[in-house]
């Protein structure tokens, strides 16, 4: 039994042990034909399995650069979690939906049936009803990882307002941004939450992001009973208003193309830009991703680790578990406190099955050593899965070994905040798996790298990943309110049909893909995604600051990790303006923004029409070669900044 679970290698390509892939809800290379024959008719089959209150008419329109899918669908996404269910509402009803675990130990655990969540989110949706919420408007969510984060974003699908989820580590100028885009009324927050041992004040960031922006309520979840100001006339607490709900709420019927949330991206320069996605599409998507990359089934239980502030939390802690009638977990502390077994303890505790996590976390605890999850069999693990950044073999193969201890499948999911759902990896029942390739497009969608002039590039060679129509269903609709940033972002550099990815790849023998990276300024720091064009910006608002540059570099530990080049036009010392610097990062973004370095130096490599050589800035900081500096316009200037990083 133990050699049948094994996964099986051939060369260097890993395919599924002879037991998972018998159980496997996909395990046929099959499906990958009949899919490409027709990938709308492919699409079409598989939304007819869920339940909607009206049939499209048409189901696919391609109006390039716009589509549209399942047209005059109508349908409400609650309804597919909870009483329509495809699994048979009486059959989930006592199952449990969510399972939370505090960040104290000490602390009781709460788990809800998917009876309760539902009761929960109907009290609560008839609470923002009659706090005047209606169908379309936008709700702000500023919610760590409690249960009620869960129980908002699905009240407000219910009734059909608009989510914007703001992860909670970002700062509250992060939050007032978005909340300014949105035009939200209404904010929901939190006293504080647990992180590291701190009580962090939440409710403090939210009250100073709702200035100049159009919020007239904060809801506040009590949740650690930390002591807040509370403004009589504009606050609320959570608890209070659904009381006297009632537990029932009719859905607001949806059309398939209507908004179901906007979340904040970064991207090509500027500010974030609100991904909108749309009811009907995403939810197949959501639904058919998770079934069958992580091969959903009636006993499992889903602990994907990502924040519900990010759209890895939105789809997978939240939609694609709940569509599937699964078990999701949600954990509201940091992944090694108090000790780096924290995370395994967990696993265990719950026996979950399903594990997914970014890269990042895989490599702190390969660093923190063996001795912190060696104790542990995770027995109830089947599966494992990477996302949010390239996986390099050594932490592909320590995942592996250690944790899925040679018998779970990994897959590495290649998507995007703009795709609502995974479209690149290897199905589990299939394979193959190979460390560092994500693996095949989703049946149904397709993919090609294309050089700079649109040819499509051969086995090896490194161009631009792209996507071809009919696109996949939950692809975003457009960029909230910015119908030029959509056209330019996504369909300008190869025109109207071809949406291209921002992402760099290459494909193998095998039509595997590798993610390389991304060809625009965004940067993935511990999975986060932000570009350095956003954080020059923050730099510059500094007074002092003349000019400036940032880098993404290498990260051992993070992936990538930014570093400031900043031009100062004062006496002030370096020490002083660095710190200034970062605490100003930390204000306007947040934590998770802090520059590995920061540099005050006296001038920018520059070329004579006045652009900063970025790529000069990541050579010297990584000890290269710098090849040819004649068309500089300062090539003093390198020299200042080699010594300045050497010292
Ligand atoms: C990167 C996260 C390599 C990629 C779901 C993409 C990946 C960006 C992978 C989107 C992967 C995501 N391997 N790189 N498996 N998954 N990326 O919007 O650069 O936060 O464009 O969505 O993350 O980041 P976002």
């Amino acid at each position: 039994m133990e050699k049948k679970s094994k996964l099986i290698k051939k060369g260097d390509l890993y395919y599924p042990g002879k037991v998972f892939k018998k159980k496997a809800l996909v395990n046929n290379k099959k499906i990958y034909r009949e899919a490409d024959k027709d990938p709308v008719k492919f699409w079409e089959k598989l939304a007819k399995k869920l339940y909607w209150r009206k049939k499209w008419k048409k189901t696919f329109l391609h109006k390039p650069p716009y589509f549209q899918w399942f047209i005059n669908g109508k349908l409400n996404i609650t309804e597919n979690i909870f009483e329509k269910n495809y699994e048979g509402w009486n059959k989930i009803k006592n199952k449990t939906a969510l399972i939370w675990e505090p960040e104290p130990i000490e602390e009781e655990s709460r788990k809800l049936t998917y009876g309760e969540l539902f009761f929960a989110v109907c009290k609560f949706a008839n609470a923002l009803k009659k706090l005047g919420v209606k169908k379309g408007d936008r709700v702000g969510i500023y919610l760590p990882m409690v249960p009620e984060v869960i129980i908002s974003v699905l009240a407000c699908a219910r009734i059909g307002a608009v989510h914007t989820v703001v992860f909670s580590a970002f700062s509250s100028h992060a939050l007032q941004i978005r909340l300014q885009d949105t035009e939200a009324k209404i904010l929901i927050t939190v006293d504080g939450y647990y992180r590291r041992g701190n009580v962090i004040n939440l409710k403090q960031a939210a009250d100073e992001a709702i200035k100049e922006t159009s919020i007239e309520k904060i809801i506040v979840v009590k949740r650690s009973h930390n002591e807040i100001s509370w403004n009589e006339n504009q606050n609320l607490w959570f608890e209070e208003i659904i009381k006297d709900e009632s537990d029932e709420c009719e859905a607001e019927i949806m059309d398939s193309e209507d908004p179901l949330f906007v979340l904040y991206t970064s991207g090509s320069t500027g500010k974030p830009k609100g991904v909108l996605h749309t009811c009907g599409g995403y939810m197949i998507q959501a639904y058919w991703t998770g079934k069958w990359i992580f091969d959903l089934k009636d006993d499992d239980v889903l602990w994907c680790t990502a924040d519900a502030g990010w759209i890895t939390g939105h789809s997978y802690t939240i939609y694609s578990p709940l569509l599937n009638a699964v078990p999701t977990l949600l954990f509201e502390g940091a992944p090694d406190w108090p000790t780096p077994g924290r995370w395994a303890e967990i696993i265990e505790k719950y026996r979950v099955t399903t594990f997914y996590t970014a890269p990042t976390a895989i490599r702190m605890f390969e660093k923190y050593g063996l001795e912190f999850i060696q104790r542990y069999k995770f027995k109830s693990l089947q599966l494992l899965g990477s996302v949010g950044e390239p996986i390099d073999e050594s932490a592909w193969l320590w995942y592996f070994r250690n944790v899925g201890k040679e018998k779970c499948p990994i897959v590495d999911t290649w998507w995007q905040t703009e795709s609502g759902g995974i479209l690149i990896t290897s199905l589990p029942g299939i394979g193959p798996f190979k460390p560092s390739f994500t693996g095949l497009p989703f049946p149904g969608t397709r993919f090609d790298i294309f050089d700079d002039k649109k040819k499509s590039l051969p086995v090896g060679e490194r161009g631009n990943l792209v996507m071809l129509p009919p696109f996949s269903p939950g692809m975003m609709r457009g960029v909230y309110k910015n119908s030029e940033k959509y056209l330019e972002t996504y369909w300008k550099e190869y025109g109207k049909k071809i949406y291209f990815t921002s992402d760099a790849a290459y494909k193998d023998e095998n039509d595997l893909i590798r993610i390389v990276g991304r060809v625009d300024d965004a940067i993935k720091v511990a999975g986060h995604r932000m570009t350095t064009g956003e954080l020059e910006s923050v730099v510059a608002l500094h007074s002092d600051i003349t000019e400036c540059a940032v880098i993404g570099i290498v990260d051992e530990i993070k992936g990538e990790a930014p570093v400031v080049f900043a031009v100062s036009k004062n006496e002030k010392s370096s020490e002083q303006l660095k710190n200034e610097i970062i605490s100003q990062i930390r204000k306007e973004i947040g934590p998770i923004a802090s520059p590995k370095e920061v540099y005050i130096v006296n001038d920018l490599p520059k070329t004579r029409s006045g652009k900063i050589m970025r790529r000069i800035l990541r050579k010297l900081f990584s000890n290269e070669d710098l090849g040819d500096l004649s068309t500089l316009a300062n090539p003093e200037s390198v020299e200042e900044i080699r010594k300045i990083i050497k010292s």
